[in-house]
């Protein structure tokens, strides 16, 4: 079982504005594909403060998965993808393209999410968009495939062909 955590990235719901429904859905998907979720936090769309809460969460949290919900469309304060590549150490483009392969079969407004996921130290931290719909979608498309790369990257060299499919 590996740790996870969440992180709700909202104006909105920062400032009480609007009950956070992303971050618990995400939570309660994690849960049920195994996670233990060991931290969850909301900030305001401010790269600063979305950089600080990813160090922290995959730092001193020390979660093996950090997952983010909101900030990654085109208004001019959606700047989680920009906070998430600049925290990580090497970027996994594989993970946005799958969700966004799997998102256009449902509406060509997938495409507008500028989703990204990276590793930083001993976690992955992946981007989902911000309404509840759009992060299930996304994260459903590519939770089957995380807890390998978290073993690759947390147990070390793993043979990939004996684990296929
Ligand atoms: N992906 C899926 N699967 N379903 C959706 O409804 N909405 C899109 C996109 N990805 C959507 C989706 C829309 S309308 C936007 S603007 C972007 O995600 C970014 O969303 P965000 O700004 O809330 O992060």
């Amino acid at each position: 079982m590996y740790t996870a955590a969440v992180l709700t990235v909202s104006d909105r719901c920062f400032r009480g504005q609007r009950p956070d429904e992303a971050g618990p859905m995400v939570v309660s998907l994690l849960k049920g594909a195994g996670y233990q979720v060991v931290e969850t936090a909301v900030v305001a769309d401010e790269r600063e403060d979305i950089q600080a809460a990813l160090v922290r969460l995959s730092g001193e949290t020390r979660a093996a998965l950090v997952v983010t919900t909101g900030g990654t469309g085109f208004s001019p304060r959606d700047v989680t993808p920009e906070a998430t590549a600049a925290v990580c150490e090497r970027m996994v483009p594989g993970i946005p393209e799958a969700m966004r392969a799997a998102s256009l079969a449902v509406t060509p407004r997938a495409m507008l999410s500028r989703a990204m996921a990276g590793i930083r130290g001993g976690s992955l931290i992946v981007n989902l968009p911000g309404s509840p719909k759009a992060a299930q979608e996304n994260l459903e498309a590519v939770l089957p495939a995380l807890d390998h790369g978290l073993k690759m990257l947390l147990e070390g060299p793993s043979d990939c062909a004996s684990t296929f499919p």
